[in-house]
């Protein structure tokens, strides 16, 4: 299991898809299994139940996540939010994929899916969570100005020289 956190627009999904292809992993995008869990978008879980709903929703799905099959999963921008998820998260091969906050918004502009892009204050929000990045995660890749390609080999490479080893092999 690889995860794959790190604010709007690190580049999650893109890389994750091209990080399970690279290690012959299946890929899943917990923003999905959630939508999946519940017949709605996230956009709709925001709307008509609010953030806090979400959040939970959100721990709960990644519980399941985690303790299902081998995988790459990327995680939303806001999971390290709930401190039951940075717990869940505590043993697990966490990549961080840091986007500084002007690219992040450059990278995914005025996206109507994503409904945390509406809210004021979002500069600190981002800065809030970066020590919740920086506490769940085992790597942490750059990826400001680089293509998805060449951070999927980044994290390859920095998965490679962790003490566990070769990505392929790395314990459930
Ligand atoms: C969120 C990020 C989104 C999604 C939801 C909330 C956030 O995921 O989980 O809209 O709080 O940053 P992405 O990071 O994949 O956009």
């Amino acid at each position: 299991m690889i995860v794959l956190a790190g604010f709007m627009g690190a580049g999650k999904t893109t890389v994750g898809r091209l990080l399970a292809a690279e290690l012959g992993l299946p890929f899943a995008d917990l923003d999905l299994l959630v939508e999946g869990g519940c017949s709605r978008s996230v956009k709709a879980i925001f709307a008509e139940d609010g953030e806090t709903a979400f959040r939970d929703i959100e721990l709960q799905t990644l519980a399941e996540a985690l303790a299902g099959p081998d995988r790459v999963l990327a995680l939303g921008g806001g999971a390290v939010e709930h401190p039951g998820s940075r717990r869940l998260l505590a043993p697990a091969r966490v990549v961080y994929l840091h986007v500084d906050y002007a690219e992040a918004l450059a990278r995914v502009g005025g996206d109507a899916g994503r409904p945390m892009l509406a809210r004021s204050g979002l500069e600190g929000i981002y800065r809030r969570r970066l020590a919740g990045y920086a506490e769940v995660a085992t790597l942490t890749v750059r990826t400001g100005g680089r293509a998805a390609k060449q951070v999927c080999d980044d994290v390859l490479t920095g998965l490679a020289g962790l003490p566990s080893g070769d990505p392929a092999s790395y314990p459930h």
